[in-house]
Order: structure tokens, then sequence, then C-alpha cells
């Protein structure tokens, strides 16, 4: 195995592997409060391929992989060789804050450190842009993602409601600030 910290930049040829990471963390995460179809419908929709290389390809937000395969990164590589992945891009309606869209880990690679490194270069690349906060949403009822989150300096500044699943679903908004 290379290196499990190996982040790069994601290429649109990762989309495939994003979206295979996303489906299996909601699944073990969000199962349990959303509910199996709810999980498999939204991330149907959340994570169709053309999205994510159309969110890979916007100038405005980054994606980042944690790739494990050794570094060779023009060769064909496994979807299997990406474990998490990080999403940010601009708070929409407020200048100077970044938005942490997505941080997700695949539930094999829990608690080795790669979900803190991606949060990391997530919040270095909103730094190195100019962006003074970084801003998330998470839902109320993940209460592991919202310990991880204010075990590394994030605080709670708002809730806000969605509809998933025909059901409302509760959601923190948490934020920092970047150095
Ligand atoms: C939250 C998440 C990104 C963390 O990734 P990770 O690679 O396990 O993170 P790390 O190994 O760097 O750190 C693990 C930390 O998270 C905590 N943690 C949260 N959920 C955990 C889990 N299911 N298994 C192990 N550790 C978990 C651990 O207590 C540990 O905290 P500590 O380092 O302060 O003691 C990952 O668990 C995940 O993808 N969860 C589902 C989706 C999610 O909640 N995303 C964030 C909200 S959008």
């Amino acid at each position: 195995m290379g290196d499990i910290h190996h982040i790069r930049p994601a290429t649109p040829g990762d989309a495939a592997a994003i979206r295979s990471v996303a489906r299996a963390s909601w699944h073990a995460a969000y199962d349990d409060f959303l509910g199996r179809e709810t999980v498999d419908a939204v991330t149907d929709d959340w994570y169709a391929v053309d999205r994510l290389r159309d969110s890979i390809e916007a100038a405005e937000s980054h994606l980042f992989v944690c790739d494990l395969a050794d570094a060779d990164w023009g060769s064909d590589r496994s979807v299997n060789d990406v474990a998490g992945f990080v999403h940010v891009s601009p708070w929409a309606g407020e200048s100077g804050v970044g938005h942490l869209k997505r941080l997700y880990v695949h539930p094999d690679h829990w608690g080795q450190g790669l979900g803190t490194a991606l949060l990391e270069r997530g919040e270095r690349a909103l730094e190195q842009a100019g962006y003074d906060r970084i801003r998330l949403e998470v839902f109320a009822e993940n209460g592991d993602g919202v310990g991880f989150y204010e075990a590394r300096g994030y605080g709670g500044v708002d809730e806000e409601c969605e509809t998933l699943g025909g059901e409302t679903r509760h959601l923190l908004i948490l934020e920092m600030g970047l150095e």
C-alpha cells in the first residue's frame, strides 16, 4: 500500500470512484436515521457521475481525493483506490465564506486519519483562495460527524431544515475562522 494520506486534486476520471465512496459512507453513517431507500435515492441524484464531473471541472470549487494507490498518477487506477474525498466551494451569497460541501471516507478506512487529512486539505484550499471562514452543514442526527468537527475547532452558528425522502431533516450549520 502507498502513502495512505496521499491527497491529490480530483480529475473527471475519479467521478465514479467518488460516487461509490459517497454511497458506501452514506449507507454506513445515515441509514439508521434516513433509511436505506432515501440514501439510495439521494445519492443517485446528488452523486450522479455527470454532476460530479461538472463540480470537478468548475473553477470555483475544489475536490481532492485520498488515493491509496502507489504514486503513478498517469497509469490506470482501480476505482477502489479512492478511499475518501473532500469538496469545497464558495458559500452562496456571502463573500469571504467558504463552504465545506462534502467530506466522506469509505467506512473500511474510518479512524485512520484520512478524514482529518482531507479536512485540512479543504481548509487550506479555501485559505489559499482568500476565504476568512469555512462553514458546513451536518445532519443533527449525525452525532459522530458533529463531534468530529467540534473536536477540530468548528462551532454551531445556525440550524436549518431540508426535506429528504418526504421527511424534514434538521441540519446544524457549523463554522470556523481560517488563519
Ligand atoms: C466523519 C468522517 C469524514 C471522518 O473520517 P475518518 O477518516 O474516520 O477521520 P479520522 O480518522 O481522521 O478521525 C476520526 C475521528 O472521527 C471520529 N469518528 C467519527 N465517526 C467515526 C467512525 N464512524 N469511526 C471512527 N471514528 C469516527 C473519531 O472519534 C476520531 O476522532 P478523534 O481523532 O478526535 O479521536 C468519516 O467518519 C465519514 O465519512 N463519516 C460519514 C460521513 C460524515 O459524517 N461526513 C461528515 C459530515 S458531512
